[in-house]
């Protein structure tokens, strides 16, 4: 077997292990229980309305996909984990939209160059491990003149903790793959787009996750959290899991505005970008 052929295995290894990551639990809930206020964050900059064509990347169960329909926008949700496209399509039809559901990667975008006025991702791309092919496809299918707006999880802040307290305890991810986080730095962003003729405004914000207590919080996202769910099942049978569970939970505590409850900001980074013109 040539490198090459390594390589292509190995990614489509990786990629059968993030849709399995996401498929698995309850993501829909954590969806609406934790992400709906980022995904309104996300909508409300992108400005849908009649007569905008929108990409939705790595869209879930159509988080902003949906209220951008709503809004009267053309819109495309796409996404790698089919049974988040499930209820996608379901909530959809609920709401009255009509939405065109795409199960692809956002590393390799079955799309036109230049094929959207708006592509926006909520908490979507940061999750793809290789973040220059990621924002490479991201400009080429946005228009000159159309904008990329994202939103994902800041390093500094609780989620982006979360997972740097889960990462010492699972394998190291493979060669060339990014950490998730980085999407929530300002320089990293401004980087990746340097070349692309992509200009990036950023603001932070935050959204408040509320929980009975710490260890409640911590256990409902290990029961539907994809990425915290598959950390359990792996570190069970090796005995390490509870010792994982009590640092998530002295991590959420030291996070926790209300003692004796649970209410925790969780930061974000809302980027949103300009495609210029040629020169
Ligand atoms: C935290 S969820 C966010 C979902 C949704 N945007 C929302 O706001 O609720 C991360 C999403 O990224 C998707 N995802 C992860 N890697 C992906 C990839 N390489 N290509 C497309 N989607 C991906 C997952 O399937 C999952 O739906």
């Amino acid at each position: 077997m040539n490198s090459t052929a390594t390589t292509t295995c190995e990614i489509d290894v990786l990629k059968a292990s993030h849709r399995a990551t996401w498929d698995s639990g309850d993501y829909a809930a954590v969806a609406r229980d934790l992400v709906t206020e980022v995904a309104g964050a996300a909508v409300t900059a992108a400005r849908p309305g009649p007569g905008d064509s929108l990409l939705d990347v790595a869209t879930g169960t159509g988080n902003a996909a949906i209220p951008s329909a709503l809004k009267g926008a053309r819109v495309t949700g796409l996404d790698l984990a089919p049974s988040l496209l499930e209820v996608a399509r379901h909530e959809a039809a609920v709401a009255g939209v009509d939405i065109e559901w795409v199960e692809a990667d956002a590393e390799d975008l079955p799309f036109p160059d230049a094929s959207y006025d708006k592509v926006l991702s909520v908490l979507g791309v940061q999750f793809a491990p290789h973040h220059e092919t990621c924002a490479r496809e991201l400009a080429r299918v946005v228009r000159p003149g159309g904008e990329i707006i994202l939103c994902s999880w800041t390093p500094e802040g609780f989620i982006g903790q979360f997972f740097k307290t889960i990462g010492p305890y699972m394998p190291s991810p493979p060669v060339g793959a990014s950490p998730p986080p980085l999407w929530g730095d300002e320089r990293h962003v401004g980087r990746l787009f340097a070349r692309l003729d992509v200009e990036f405004e950023f603001k932070r914000r935050s959204v408040m996750f509320r929980q009975q207590s710490p260890s409640v919080f911590v256990d409902y996202m290990a029961r539907n959290y994809g990425p915290l769910l598959k950390a359990r099942e792996r570190l069970t049978p090796e005995g390490r899991w509870q010792e994982l569970r009590a640092d998530l939970v002295t991590l959420s505590e030291s996070f926790n505005r209300v003692p004796g409850g649970f209410s925790v900001p969780s930061e974000f980074l809302l980027a949103r970008g300009l495609r210029q013109w040629a020169p």
